[in-house]
């Protein structure tokens, strides 16, 4: 089974460049055109940060041009929400981001998890979204959720899709804004036949281990984080990038980068000194994240 993991597409309500030169809906395009080659797709994951802005336009355009190109491979589409995303605009268009969801969970402030069933394998969709935040929770509603569906095993496996990595590398602004709970998460599935999961926010690939399953981070679409920047800053720059997952295969889950070659490629989009990174921190993060 093959996977394209998509992740922080970042459209706003009109389309077009940012102040900073950023432009989702063009880095999403060009992206997509550059993989027209690929066939053979049973599903588009998209992690999260789907709009930039939460405007319904946002979710209508992903919508329209993620539905084009998965539809004539035959493929659908899976989202989740992440940071800035808008949990009523997200349902309102997309619903719990599963067409034909097995289960969904509603919680009671409106975050949605939902599971599918793609050839045998479960695909279950989390809802990381802390209103107002940069960085994630699964609340213990959805947890209990989670470990009621895993206590039975799918047919051939099970891939978590979510937005807030529960792994980070030793950088300040990926230990404040991830997932605040990760070992909570890493209790509920282990032992059980999670294999993969599949996150996005930071922008960069990462590979990792949660337990017995596979972390993938995949790189953004809108903007790609370049770690040769100085420690304490970020840089953001031009290039959209996607994984292309391949389960059910010897050696499996392997997975591909695949990148777009975008005419800017590399080309700075922004930098934040330290002053303005502490400042997201403490703006983003959860309470007292700048004084470890
Ligand atoms: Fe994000």
């Amino acid at each position: 089974m093959k996977i394209l993991h998509l992740s922080d597409t970042h459209l706003d309500r009109l389309g077009g460049p940012d102040a900073d030169g950023a432009d989702g809906t063009a880095a999403l395009s060009c992206l997509l055109a550059e993989l027209n080659h690929l066939r053979d797709l049973q599903a588009v994951v998209v992690t999260g940060d789907v709009a930039d802005d939460g405007s319904r336009e946002a979710y209508a355009r992903a919508h329209r041009i993620l539905s084009g190109y998965a539809g004539s491979r035959g493929a659908g589409v899976f989202y989740a929400t992440g940071n800035h995303d808008d949990r009523s605009s997200f349902a309102e268009v997309l619903g719990s981001g599963h067409a034909q969801p097995e289960t969904v969970y509603s919680g009671a402030s409106g975050e949605r998890a939902a599971a599918s069933d793609l050839g045998g394998w479960r695909l279950i969709t989390l809802d990381t979204l802390v209103p107002g935040k940069g960085y994630g929770r699964l609340d213990e509603g959805q947890l209990h959720w989670l470990r009621q569906l895993l206590a039975t095993p799918a047919r051939k496996g099970t891939i978590l899709a979510f937005h807030h990595p529960p792994v980070a590398l030793d950088v300040d602004v990926q230990l404040a804004l991830g997932l605040e709970n990760p070992g909570e998460l890493a209790e509920a599935i282990r032992g059980t036949d999670v294999q993969l999961v599949l996150c996005g926010h930071f922008h960069l690939q990462i590979l990792a281990r949660l337990e017995q399953a596979t972390v993938w981070v995949t790189p953004g679409v809108v903007s790609r984080i370049d770690l040769t920047a100085r420690p304490g800053t970020e840089r953001a720059v031009h290039g959209p990038s996607a994984s292309l997952v391949h389960l059910g295969v010897p050696n499996g889950p392997l997975i591909h980068t695949l990148h777009a070659r975008d005419p800017r490629m590399g080309a700075t989009i922004y930098e934040a000194d330290e002053d303005e990174m502490r400042e997201v921190i403490d703006r983003l993060g959860p309470a007292g994240a700048n004084q470890s």
